[in-house]
């Protein structure tokens, strides 16, 4: 099963109790350790979060800065959690935009957690999803016959994402709006959609888990008319 999470409401959180936004993704980061461990629990075999779009480059420069540190000090403190668990990093998104220390931290998390086989989880950075099927769809013009899943693989390419992943089963947005803001526009095509007012930093295992019950009950009939379990 392939679940996929926009984190969204860390500014919101932190506004409310009078701290700094920056406040809010500190905590937010906590949510994700806390998240992928409970993930890892249920089962979950590919886990994708969103941590970081291209848009949000237009943040002002202290957030991103501070963004970019909790990133960086994220992939350095929980990779040897992830590879005791047997949890595989990748990460998902442009990469020539992102400074020198994060990039050699991704790629260390990405080398030295290559062989876990418990879950699989995606950390998406510098994504927009327009973008890459522009740049895919650029690619896939020179080939003559192009299935869906060739695209799939040219999506990968332009993402950097070493390992495929199938398409999201269930999407998961926080923070009560209720859209999908240029995120995996290709990979969600069939996905069902959770949305949820919790912002970011007050999600955990039992939110997470009610999400895969609503999952659960829902019929997947993928536009044919039996259900399929999914
Ligand atoms: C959206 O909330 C959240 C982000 C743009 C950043 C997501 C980052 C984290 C969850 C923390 C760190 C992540 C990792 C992987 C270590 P917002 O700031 O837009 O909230 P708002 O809508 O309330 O303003």
């Amino acid at each position: 099963m392939h679940v996929a999470i926009i984190m969204d409401g860390n500014g919101r959180w932190a506004s409310r109790r009078g701290l700094p936004r920056s406040a809010g993704h500190v905590e937010g980061a906590k949510t994700v350790c806390a998240v992928v461990a409970a993930a890892a629990r249920a089962g979950i075999e590919t886990l994708t979060l969103h941590a970081f779009s291209a848009a949000n480059w237009a943040r002002p420069p202290a957030e991103i800065d501070a963004l970019m540190h909790l990133f960086r000090r994220f992939f350095v403190a929980e990779t040897p959690r992830c590879v005791e668990r047997s949890i595989r990093i990748d990460v998902i998104g442009r990469r020539d935009r992102l400074g020198k220390g994060l990039l050699s931290a991704i790629e260390r998390s990405e080398l030295l957690s290559a062989a876990g086989s418990r879950m699989h989880l995606r950390i998406v950075l510098d994504y927009s999803s327009r973008d890459s099927i522009v740049q895919a769809a650029a690619r896939a013009d020179r080939i003559a016959t192009l299935a869906p899943e060739d695209f799939y693989r040219l999506l990968d390419e332009v993402n950097h994402c070493a390992l495929s992943a199938a398409p999201v089963d269930l999407l998961i947005r926080t923070g009560g709006e209720k859209r999908l803001s240029d995120f995996m526009l290709w990979e969600v095509a069939y996905a069902e959609l959770h949305f949820t007012d919790c912002l970011w930093p007050d999600f955990d295992e039992q939110r997470l888990q009610i999400a895969l019950d609503d999952y659960a009950n829902r019929q997947r009939r993928f536009g044919a008319l039996t259900a399929r379990t999914g």
